[in-house]
């Protein structure tokens, strides 16, 4: 008796411990945090390019605001384009931009899940979060 009064007791702690790490969708005060600190990052490291309204400045800095691949699915773009900013002349929605962006690999994991966050998160913007997780992930294959 005593050693089935243990194990429900083990099962009972462990399966309580277990229940808040459940992961369900990202809730809203979580969301609202992550865009908060995201723009602290983005006031230091990116609003002098792409601007306070992330309107960019024509044919040197690119959008942020409504910018298909900033709201898009392809978050290893995102995540490796502020990791290694970007040196070649490219084009992005029909417009060619040729300014250099700055690398971030300084950044945390954290911050730059924060900033990608924000930029997804802003303006006109509306796309789904960006997590520590991720950028780690994509980080460890960004040579
Ligand atoms: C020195 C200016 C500069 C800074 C600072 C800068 N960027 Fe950029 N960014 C650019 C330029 C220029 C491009 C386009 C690539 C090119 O012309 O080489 C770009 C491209 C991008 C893109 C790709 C856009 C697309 O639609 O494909 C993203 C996303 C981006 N920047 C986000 C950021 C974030 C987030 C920060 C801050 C952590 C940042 N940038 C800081 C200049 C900058």
């Amino acid at each position: 008796m005593k050693k089935i009064v243990g194990v429900f007791l083990i099962l009972s702690t462990t399966t309580a411990f277990m229940l808040p790490q459940k992961k369900a969708a990202v809730s809203q005060p979580t969301l609202k945090a992550a865009i908060e600190r995201g723009k602290t990052v983005y006031l230091q490291r990116c609003m002098a390019c792409h601007q306070m309204d992330g309107g960019g400045v024509p044919r040197l800095n690119p959008p942020l605001d409504g910018a298909s691949k900033v709201k898009g699915a392809d978050k290893v773009y995102l995540i490796r384009t502020v990791i290694k900013g970007m040196t070649e002349r490219v084009e992005i929605d029909g417009e060619y931009y040729d300014n250099n962006m700055s690398a971030n690999a300084d950044l945390t994991d954290v911050q730059i899940a924060d900033v990608l966050t924000y930029i997804r998160n802003s303006w006109s913007n509306k796309a789904s979060v960006v997590s520590a997780a991720e950028v780690k992930a994509a980080r460890a294959k960004i040579k």
